[in-house]
């Protein structure tokens, strides 16, 4: 969404900015947020770049931010790490990236320096990896601040649509890479996606690349699914009723699924998952659930690997 869209998602009244002023979504505390005025970013370091951002978006886990549980995420920080914008200015040491560029900001800053970026691990960079709007101020405002800008900005394809391209900051690439990729969907799979928000709808049409025999969406959302039913899921499950695994053994024949892809984020769909995994399947589960998932990763059961 464009930030005047933001800003009439989130507040009731806005002044334009003026001066060193922008406006941002502001976090004060779990359940808690403001569109309010904040200093525009200025550089800190040569690497840095400042972005005037031009389309942001909401990803599921400031939802979960804005839930309380992410405690790393303190009060004032503003919000967002998903955008394109346009360069306005660079530090000394950026090479790649000029003032006036069009650029999409990754939800992932990378030093490409560390032994982690040079292992193509860019999440878990020494200087960076997720921090956007996490520990540091993020994409929900007029302006922001990218550190380590020649690893984290892209250029923009030019004549595309701005609202497309800002999927690519976060939610394609985690759909494709920590749903489809981690979770190693093969032709013929059977795949069970649980959450057909934007990412689990970005595993939904990715999935697809690799030719699946059948995927299963579930979710408590009729309208969600609808899309899902137009985007390629072959069985719709609403798991409202509590009974989603069941409907998933039932489908199968008991049998399970191949590959289960977690995209909601909470315990009760973790257990979705680790019940419907057939004998050799996979079950991959959102990053941002770290604690959890290193849990389900030491488990084996009955034979089960589970990623
Ligand atoms: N790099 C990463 O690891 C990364 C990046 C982006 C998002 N995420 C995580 O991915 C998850 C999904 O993100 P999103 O933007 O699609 O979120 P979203 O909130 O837009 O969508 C979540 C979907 O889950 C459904 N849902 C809620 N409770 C449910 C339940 N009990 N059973 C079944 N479905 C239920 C909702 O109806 C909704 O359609 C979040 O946990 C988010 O934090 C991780
Ligand atoms: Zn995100
Ligand atoms: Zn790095």
């Amino acid at each position: 969404m464009t930030t005047a869209e933001l800003e009439r998602a989130t507040t009731k009244a806005v002044a334009p900015s003026v001066g060193t002023a922008m406006k941002a979504l502001v976090y004060h505390g779990p359940g808690q947020y403001a569109w309010e005025d904040k200093l525009r970013p200025a550089i800190q370091d040569p690497g840095d770049a400042i972005v005037r951002v031009t389309t942001t978006t909401i990803c599921g886990t400031d939802l979960h931010i804005l839930k309380g549980d992410l405690p790393a995420v303190t009060d004032g920080r503003i919000l967002g790490h998903e955008g394109i914008g346009v360069v306005e200015q660079v530090g000394t040491g950026v090479s790649e990236f000029h003032v006036g560029d069009k650029v999409i900001i990754s939800c992932v800053t990378a030093c490409l320096k560390c032994d982690f970026c040079k292992r193509g691990m860019y999440s878990h960079c020494r200087h960076g990896g997720w921090i956007l709007g996490y520990t540091l101020d993020g994409t929900q405002a007029e302006y922001v601040r990218i550190p380590q800008a020649d690893g984290s900005l892209y250029h923009f394809p030019p004549g595309e649509d701005e609202e497309a391209m800002v999927m690519l900051s976060d939610i394609l690439p985690t759909g494709f890479e920590c749903g489809v990729l981690n979770g190693q969907v093969k032709p013929g799979d059977t795949v069970a996606i649980v959450g057909a928000g934007p990412v689990g709808l970005a595993v939904l049409l990715t999935a697809q690349f690799y030719s699946p025999a059948a995927i299963f969406m579930i979710d408590i959302d009729d309208k969600r699914l609808a899309i899902a039913k137009q985007f390629g899921a072959t069985n719709l499950i609403n798991s409202s009723d509590g009974h989603a695994a069941h409907h998933v053994m039932e489908l199968t024949e008991g049998a399970g699924v191949d590959v289960a892809i977690e995209a909601v984020g909470i315990p009760a769909t973790f257990d979705i998952c680790q019940a419907i995994i057939g004998a050799g399947g996979h079950d991959q589960v959102g990053e941002d659930m770290v604690r959890r998932r290193s849990r389900v990763q030491s488990r084996v059961i009955q034979g089960v690997l589970l990623s």
